[in-house]
């Protein structure tokens, strides 16, 4: 049985509680958060995704506000590291240092010399880090991923990508809208979709972005188009400005030479497989959503038995990369080479 621990049980670290919560291989036995409310807090609803504020069973749970006393005394072979962003690089060095597998929340770092620390700590320990770009794990992303893979609708001539909320307002002490510490809209939830462009695409060539900033300055809105070697059109936008109402919406479409893959989360089927020749289908996916299935994958990665590799660290730091040529396109007003 593996022991796992929570590190940050904000929105998130119940999102991955849960998740650990239903394998059956893994128990989770401790938490760490420097919240001096947190049980209180800990069973109200909160973030843009359905599912993470299920009842919490704090009296099967060791609970550390140390990190520290946590790594010493929490006895657990692997966390799911769900600080803020800013935290990622020394909370996951230390756990690797102290013996502890890490699932670390995304984006990996705030910079790319910080990701290269946390690869070179992950090397030396041996210790698997992984990053929790759940999109390559979401199962109509992935499937998508595998229909465009199969080469039977050949090559994608352009692809239209969306990532939309309403402002993320649940953050412990605002951190999220603090540039210094969460890097800004950009990086904490357009990167979702750049990392699903190298995913399907590789590293782009250049990209040219273009960014809507509020009255304090702070990235609202983004699109970015992104150049490869051929004429193909790949864009992606995305914000978290949205009217409060709005709720939150994910959604993509695939051009393909011979068939257009369409995805919505708020429409029923969500994702639809539309050939040049045929009639529109809706294909099977896998069970689950991304959170649950990158929390699978990475048991797998420490129990040796996964298939294929779906994410790798290198990756992880290129999207960290790739967005921040977007940003400094989008401040010199100019296409950035990659
Ligand atoms: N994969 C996704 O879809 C997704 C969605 C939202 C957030 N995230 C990522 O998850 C991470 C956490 O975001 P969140 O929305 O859960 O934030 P949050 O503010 O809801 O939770 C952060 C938690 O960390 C705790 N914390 C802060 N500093 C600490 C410290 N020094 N020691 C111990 N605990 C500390 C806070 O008390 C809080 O409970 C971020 O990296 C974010 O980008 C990912």
């Amino acid at each position: 049985m593996m022991r796992v621990g929570i590190v940050g049980f904000g929105f998130m670290g119940r999102m991955h509680y849960k998740c650990w919560q239903a394998m059956e291989e893994a128990e989770v036995v401790a938490i760490c958060d420097s919240n001096p409310n947190l049980i209180a807090d800990a069973n109200k609803a909160v973030g843009n995704i359905e599912g993470a504020a299920d009842h919490i069973d704090f009296e099967k749970l060791e609970v550390f506000s140390d990190y520290d006393k946590f790594l010493s005394r929490g006895k657990v072979d692997a966390i799911s590291l769900a600080l803020p962003t800013h935290l990622h690089p020394d909370f996951s060095i230390k756990a690797m240092q102290a013996g502890v597998h890490v699932l670390c929340e995304k984006p990996m770092a705030l910079d790319v010399a910080e990701c290269e620390r946390m690869i070179e700590a992950s090397r030396k320990t041996r210790k698997v880090l992984q990053i929790g770009h759940c999109v390559r794990f979401w199962p109509e992303y992935a499937k998508a991923k595998e229909i465009v893979d199969s080469g039977c609708y050949g090559r994608i001539r352009a692809a239209m990508l969306q990532r939309l909320s309403a402002p993320p307002t649940w953050a412990t002490d605002g951190w999220l809208a603090d540039e210094k510490r969460s890097g800004g809209m950009v990086l904490d939830l357009h990167i979702h979709d750049t990392d699903y462009v190298q995913y399907l695409l590789g590293t782009p060539k250049a990209v040219r972005s273009f960014i809507a900033r509020g009255k304090t300055g702070g990235a609202l809105h983004v699109a970015t188009h992104y150049r490869y070697d051929d004429d193909k059109v790949i864009t992606a936008e995305g914000g978290w400005a949205m009217a409060p109402t709005f709720g939150f919406e994910m959604s993509f479409n695939l051009l393909l030479e011979g068939a257009t893959l369409t995805y919505d989360c708020t429409r029923s089927p969500a994702l639809r497989v539309c050939p040049c020749d045929g009639e529109a289908f809706t294909p099977d996916v896998a069970g689950g959503d991304g959170y649950s299935r990158q929390i699978e994958y990475f048991a797998g990665v420490i129990q040796g038995t996964n298939a294929e590799e779906v994410l790798t660290l290198e990756q992880s730091m290129e999207s960290v990369r790739i967005i921040r040529a977007e940003s400094e396109s989008a401040a010199k007003d100019k296409m950035i080479s990659l």
